[in-house]
């Protein structure tokens, strides 16, 4: 490869932490002129409306751009298309029909690889798109999706899009119970999952936790696929071998022509309460923020090999290992196992074998693999690589200097791409022919897309002032329309607290200089971040409070140096309970049951009395300063102020400024 080897980046002399595009990148990448922020901020609704011309196939196009009803919007309004389409079938009809679509590697080195060309690709849709339609889906349907990182995935939501049904992926690490409240809320008919899959080594078995999920719901068919071979329990009449089902299915099914606004998925994720949301998002503009962000952000060319680490459970695999760079017409890989196993340097071995060119991944696995020790990815030839990605949390600087030097080999931007499942695909950071590249700091928003940082009062606030991050009309075209079946919470939600003209991110942000580019400083509500994934406080509390012994809790977030965060747990117990590590445990494993083990608190703090406001309300807040060494205020207007001075101790609590 003649560009292995070229600095792609260049050290800013006038400052520190600056770096900025190589003349080699600005020829090679997509954009390099930043007049694009000037010209697309003009008119940023006849802006978006050329990119959707420009990158999308529409089987007719739109009359109206963009319509706000606040806080409702709606982009390319009476435009038709299909993103399966757009994603398999005009690749075939060019020279990339045998162009690698899916690089399939398994997490164990010595099982076969798999690797489906556009037309494979294209054959499995079609033929499971019509296996959809034997099983009763039809358009606006709901379909669940549970499984593991295998191409079947990729097919099972393409095939769904095809024919207009509506897919609903549950992340499979998730619990049967967690899978069964999103089956029940989404009111899904058919359920895709596999018998089981290989996580550390160890089999998972996928098939058990999903016959628990579908218990109650309305899910009357279950497809399974075959990935291990492990023994399940195949209920006669309801549940059949994806193979079987192939097997006879025709070889075509026409897309169907959905409307711009046709629901594409729904995707549960965490809010501030304990149930989950459905995150509804529609066909047209998520398409068209799909194609662009992959292309420009990750500046995706044909000859590309790119990697999203991310699991397909969540929004950054739905974009970024599915219909983005399929859109565009990129090979992507997909990995089913650990970053770790069976060795600390099978992701660097992975990006060896294939000749990865763009890596996307999340801080909390950099931050795990530089604990690791430089020795592994040394171990390798990485030079194929030219872009890095990040993603789901802030980056410290330790760790995007680490990834940078190490795994960049100091050639490649950083792209810290800011955005949210609601938002549905990237809207802040640098493009790659751009800049700036500056450790921590994401970058400014997509040309076309228009944001702020406000004070509490809603004024604008200027360089390195901390706010709140807001984004104003025309909210980019991805950008979740509303929450399924839930259009009042959906407003409370995103709309209440600037008004219902100001979409509310909850994340907390400050101008880093004076070219506009944002430094994100972490949510200011009840959400964590735990390895980069979402969770609510109050979802972990509802999961304890269903073990007996607990009488009241209180979840927090608390730093760690991996995981970024994690949850920990204050609980009193009932009369009759005694604290100790066997209750830990258990405690600790009734979350794992209920949730997953994402949720599982890294510690339970036995108390005897929470913190309470004379009204008898939990004081989170002092219990968050406690969890992160913070001043912790006043203290005067509690009901029971004594019990703050025995949290101090049993946390081991040292106040940092
Ligand atoms: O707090 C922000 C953080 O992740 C939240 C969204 O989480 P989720 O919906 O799971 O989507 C993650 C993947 C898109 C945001 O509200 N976040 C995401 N990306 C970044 C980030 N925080 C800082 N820097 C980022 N690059």
């Amino acid at each position: 490869m003649s560009e292995r080897n070229v600095q792609w980046v260049v050290k800013d002399p006038e400052r520190e932490n600056y770096y900025w595009p190589s003349e080699a990148m600005k020829k090679k990448a997509w954009v390099s002129d930043e007049k694009i922020y000037e010209e697309a901020s003009k008119d940023p609704v006849s802006w978006w409306a050329k990119l959707a011309k420009e990158g999308i196939t529409w089987f007719k196009e739109w009359d109206e751009t963009y319509r706000w009803d606040p806080p409702f919007y709606q982009w390319f309004i009476g435009g038709k298309l299909n993103i399966s389409y757009n994603a398999v079938d005009r690749h075939v009809k060019t020279w990339r029909r045998n162009k690698a679509a899916i690089i399939w590697e398994p997490e164990s080195p010595d099982e076969p690889n798999r690797i489906l060309t556009y037309y494979d690709l294209y054959r499995e849709v079609n033929k499971f798109a019509n296996v959809l339609k034997s099983l009763g889906v039809k358009k606006g349907d709901r379909v669940g999706i549970y499984m593991p990182m295998i191409p079947e995935v990729q097919i099972a939501m393409l095939a769904c899009a095809r024919i207009g049904a509506i897919h609903s992926v549950v992340f499979s690490a998730f619990s049967g119970k967690s899978l069964r409240d999103r089956m029940l809320d989404a009111e899904a008919k058919v359920l895709v999952t596999a018998d089981g899959y290989y996580r550390r080594g160890k089999i998972i078995n996928l098939k058990k936790n999903a016959d628990e999920g579908i218990k109650g719901t309305p899910i009357e068919k279950v497809v399974v696929v075959k990935r291990l071979g492990n023994e399940v329990n195949m209920v006669e009449g309801r549940d059949y071998w994806w193979h079987e089902l192939m097997e006879d299915a025709p070889l075509n099914c026409e897309p169907e022509v959905m409307d711009s606004e046709d629901p594409l998925f729904i995707l549960y994720t965490s809010g501030t309460t304990g149930k989950p949301k459905g995150i509804e998002h529609h066909t047209g503009g998520y398409a068209v923020q799909a194609y662009w962000t992959s292309r420009w952000d990750f500046d995706l060319h044909d000859e590309d090999v790119f990697w999203c680490t991310a699991d397909i459970g969540w929004i950054t695999g739905h974009t970024y290992s599915c219909y983005g760079p399929l859109m565009n017409g990129a090979t992507i890989l997909v990995y089913e196992g650990a970053p770790d196993y069976p060795t600390p340097d099978r992701w660097w071995q992975i990006v060896e074998k294939y000749g990865v060119t763009i890596f996307y991944t999340a801080p909390t696995a950099i931050r795990m693999l530089m604990k690791l020790g430089d020795e592994w990815p040394k171990k390798h030839d990485l030079s194929s690589i030219r872009i890095l990605g990040t993603v789901g949390e802030p980056i410290n600087e330790e760790a995007w200097l680490w990834y940078f030097k190490v795994i960049g080999g100091g050639r490649c931007p950083i792209i810290d791409t800011w955005w949210q499942t609601e938002t549905g695909a990237t809207l802040i950071n640098s493009l790659p022919g751009i800049g700036p590249f500056i450790p921590t700091v994401a970058g400014r928003p997509f040309p076309g897309t228009n944001f702020a940082i406000l004070d509490e009062e809603g004024n604008k606030l200027g360089i390195g002032e901390g706010g709140y991050l807001v984004q104003m009309s025309p909210f980019a075209p991805g950008m979740l329309r509303t929450i399924y079946k839930d259009p009042e919470r959906f407003k409370k939600q995103y709309w209440s607290v600037y008004g219902e003209k100001i979409y509310y991110t909850s994340d907390g942000a400050y101008i880093y200089d004076e070219m506009g580019n944002i430094r994100l400083t972490g949510r200011v509500d009840d959400v964590m971040k735990v390895a980069g994934h979402r969770l609510s406080t109050a979802e972990v509390e509802n999961a304890l409070t269903q073990h007996p012994a607990i009488v009241e809790c209180a979840v927090v977030a608390a730093p760690h140096e991996i995981k970024g965060e994690v949850p920990i747990a204050f609980v009193t117990l009932k009369a009759g309970y005694k604290p100790s590590p066997d209750l830990e445990n258990e405690l600790k494993g009734t979350v794992t049951k209920i949730i997953g083990p994402t949720a599982r608190p890294d510690r339970i703090i036995f108390v005897d009395d929470l913190p309470k406001t004379r009204s008898g309300k939990i004081m989170r807040r002092i219990l968050k300063a406690l969890a992160r060494n913070q001043p912790i205020g006043d203290t005067t207007t509690l009901m029971n102020p004594e019990s703050v001075e025995a949290l101090k101790e049993k946390i081991g609590y040292r106040e940092v400024q």
